[in-house]
């Protein structure tokens, strides 16, 4: 399997997705890519793109504008489109068969920016079965995605109504599932899409963790035993570190845990997610070359952070 490219995100997105201070008032269609005003920034809608969806996104108003959120929302899904289109790439062509189909599931989807994005950008133009996922719990997201995928005719998504956690042993999604996306996940429903991920040993996995508070919640209980007996519990110590060590402690578990699994694992800052506080990128790639050193490392941090009760969460 051959690993993305490895382009700088940022400078491809200045180049080709983004220009920036060049005010643009008006709608250019004949260039061939339609130029969309903003206040101080022009943002271009890739040619074949569906106007539609962006104004079902509410990333575009009625009258092709947008506003400040959509805006924001607009930069951080194209942001993460330049590290997830390498690896859908590299999916299709790691078997002999060339464009082969590829399954995405993604996890916590929300309103499903980030699935209709890659469809739109990536999936449609695609023939054969390729498939996008999203699962959520809320049902209300579900239906209102499954009939905007209808109404888009974007036939190649679905959304299940369902938890991360049951989704693991659901019939409704293939056994093979290429890559595996969880952006702002909430709390432990990362995990449960690592597990999740590697359970279908998926070839990709990207995450924009969320707070998890699981962790520091465990660090938080088992502090007075800590601050007795080991120097390092200053770390987190007072209650605003331990979230915040909590949270940073979590990450570097799951990578741990992926590289325990066979996973190369890359964390990256998702450089003008300005918007954001979570703002890492975990891009891990299957290697099938399981670690005994990562597990290791794995069992030591969490007996020398008092979290040995948090195992399972991590081992799988
Ligand atoms: C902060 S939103 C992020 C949505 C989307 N991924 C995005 O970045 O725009 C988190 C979503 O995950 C869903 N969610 C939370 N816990 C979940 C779980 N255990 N299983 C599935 N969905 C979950 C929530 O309902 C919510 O829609």
């Amino acid at each position: 399997m051959s690993g993305p490219a490895k382009t700088s995100p940022m400078t491809k997105h200045a180049g080709s997705v983004m220009k920036k201070n060049k005010p643009v008032n008006s709608l250019k269609p004949d260039s061939g890519k339609v130029l969309v005003a903003g206040a101080d920034s022009a943002y271009e809608i890739r040619p074949g793109q569906s106007i539609e969806l962006l104004k079902e996104l509410h990333i575009l108003t009625r009258d092709g504008k947008m506003n400040q959120d959509s805006r924001r929302k607009l930069k951080q899904v194209y942001h993460l489109y330049q590290f997830i289109e390498p690896l859908m790439q590299a999916a299709q062509h790691h078997t002999e068969q060339q464009q082969a189909d590829i399954t995405l599931v993604d996890h916590g989807a929300g309103k499903s920016y980030l699935g209709f994005i890659l469809y739109d950008l990536y999936f449609k133009s695609r023939t054969g079965n390729s498939h996008i996922y999203g699962i959520e719990t809320r049902d209300e997201l579900v239906s209102r995605s499954q009939e905007l995928a209808t109404r888009l005719g974007f036939s190649g998504m679905s959304f299940l109504n369902l938890s991360v956690a049951q989704s693991i042993n659901t019939d409704a999604l293939p056994e093979k599932i290429n890559i595996v996306t969880a952006l702002h996940a909430c709390n432990t429903a990362t995990d449960d899409a690592i597990e999740f991920a590697l359970k279908k040993k998926a070839d990709y996995i990207v995450l924009v963790p969320c707070c998890q508070a699981e962790v520091a919640a465990t660090l938080k209980k088992n502090k007075s035993a800590a601050i007795r007996s080991n120097p390092m519990s200053e770390l987190w110590r007072h209650p605003l570190h331990t979230r915040e060590f909590g949270s940073q402690l979590t990450n570097v578990l799951r990578c741990l845990q992926l590289e325990a699994h066979g996973y190369h694992v890359s964390v990256t800052e998702l450089v003008g997610w300005e918007h954001s506080m979570k703002n890492e990128l975990i891009i891990a790639t299957n290697k099938n070359l399981p670690r005994q050193q990562a597990r290791q490392r794995l069992t030591q941090v969490l007996e020398s952070t008092g979290l040995e009760s948090l195992q399972g969460r991590f081992f799988c």
